[in-house]
């Protein structure tokens, strides 16, 4: 996640004689660092000893990009008009501070020229014209769009470059934001590290966006505006698979229909999960990235749920009185699903099942011994349901013999 930025930045305004006027604001740290870059004349008249350029793959661009190195520090700067400057560095700033994965504003040149039609005293004639410029910290390391698909022949592979997209898609929706211009050429995935509670750093995929000329921020996103975003990327991708096939970069199809599917109703179960997960929240006042992990699929916060009010009920038989459902929630997370999770982790259970994070395995566990109960008409406890669920491991030695391991220990934990 991007940290905030909390340094104020640093803004100067400075006359270039008759012809122009600069106006520029950096990030307070990089001000004396990019003053200095020639704001008066365009980019591609920039030489080597104006700044040091790097050549860096980047996606398809309309506009003037170049890359360069100054002070040890590498920048990308892109020329427009000064209204879109204006308007994409505000709008890299607002996304910056919602903490949405996006390229780090580092500041905004606006010049205005001059420029004299007549030259009679009676009647100067003079025209302004502005240019500006927006600059970006550059993000490194990210994986060229060709490469990612030349890799990923399989399904799997491919549902997970999907789903990195579609996470950004639905990062930015629930926080209120239009895309416009969702594009594979105007986004950048990344290799990042991803924290999950209980079980540590795990290596993700995520799309970071890359271009914010088009990017409206609204206090609450219509569904249309929405479905608009995923179906313009879908849209585009139809259009970059007939350059990158026409170029001869790879001969197989970018995106099939089953991709396509495939994509959209992700997208909308993970839009409806991640409002499952705010309801869960406002109820429990239980962050869940932090404490559980993210929710996998839809329903389970609802289970979860379900449990933490049959932990209420306990609760408050045993104290004889109406527990509140926070201090519940809280009860239950500190009693029953940390201890869980903590032997998780000491019998590395998680090692056996990659893709599922611990709250998710957590739940199939104990859905698990819901059924079970049900059908004895009693509670059947945690170990016993741990040693059930590992018997759909047979064929598996390990994990059957880690879950057997867990259920005693779960035993000796829950029922003493
Ligand atoms: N800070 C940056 N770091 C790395 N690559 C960048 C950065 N800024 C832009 N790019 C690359 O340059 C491309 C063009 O920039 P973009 O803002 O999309 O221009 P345009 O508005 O012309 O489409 C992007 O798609 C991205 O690949
Ligand atoms: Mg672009």
């Amino acid at each position: 996640m991007p940290t905030k930025r909390n340094q104020k930045d640093g803004r100067a305004s400075i006359p270039l004689g008759e012809r122009a006027t600069l106006s520029l604001t950096f990030d307070k740290d990089d001000i004396s660092t990019l003053q200095k870059l020639p704001w008066y004349k365009p980019l591609t008249e920039w030489t080597e000893r104006d700044a040091r350029s790097l050549q860096v793959k980047s996606g398809l661009s309309r506009h003037v990009v170049r890359f360069v190195k100054v002070r040890g520090k590498s920048f990308a700067i892109k020329e427009t008009s000064a209204e879109t400057a204006e308007k994409e560095y505000n709008s890299y700033v607002q996304l910056w501070e919602m903490e949405v994965p996006t390229l780090r504003p580092v500041g905004r040149v606006i010049r205005e020229d001059r420029k004299m039609l007549s030259e009679t005293k009676a009647a100067p004639q003079v025209e302004s014209d502005s240019t500006g410029y927006v600059i970006t910290r550059l993000l490194e390391y990210s994986i060229p769009h060709y490469h990612l698909f030349k890799r990923a022949f399989t399904t799997v592979n491919r549902n997970i470059i999907w789903d990195a997209i579609v996470r950004l898609f639905v990062q930015l929706h629930r926080k209120g934001v239009y895309w416009g211009d969702a594009s594979l050429s105007n986004m950048m995935i990344v290799f990042a590290n991803q924290h999950l509670p209980e079980i540590g750093i795990r290596t993700v995929l995520r799309a970071v966006l890359a271009d914010a000329e088009t990017v409206e921020i609204y206090p609450q996103l219509s569904e249309k505006l929405r479905l608009a975003d995923a179906e313009h990327f879908l849209e585009t991708m139809a259009w970059t698979e007939a350059d990158v096939i026409s170029s001869g970069i790879i001969r197989e199809p970018l995106m099939t229909e089953a991709d396509q599917r495939y994509i959209m109703s992700r997208y909308l179960d993970l839009f409806e999960i991640e409002r499952e997960e705010q309801t869960f929240e406002l109820i429990t006042k239980i962050d869940v990235d932090a404490m559980l992990g993210p929710f996998g699929i839809r329903g389970e916060s609802k289970a979860l749920l379900q449990h933490i009010y049959e932990h209420r009920w306990y609760l408050s038989e045993r104290e004889k009185r109406e527990v509140p459902i926070e201090d519940a929630a809280r009860d239950w997370y500190e009693t029953v699903f940390k201890p869980v999770i903590r032997l998780f982790g000491e019998f590395k259970i998680l090692d056996e099942f990659p893709d599922r994070t611990a709250a998710s395995l957590y739940l199939d566990i104990m859905l698990h011994k819901y059924y079970l109960s049900e059908k004895v008409g009693r509670d059947v406890g945690l170990s016993v349901a741990f040693e059930s669920y590992s018997k759909r491991f047979k064929g598996k030695h390990r994990t059957m013999e880690k879950m057997m391991g867990l259920a005693r220990s779960m035993k000796k934990l829950f029922e003493k």
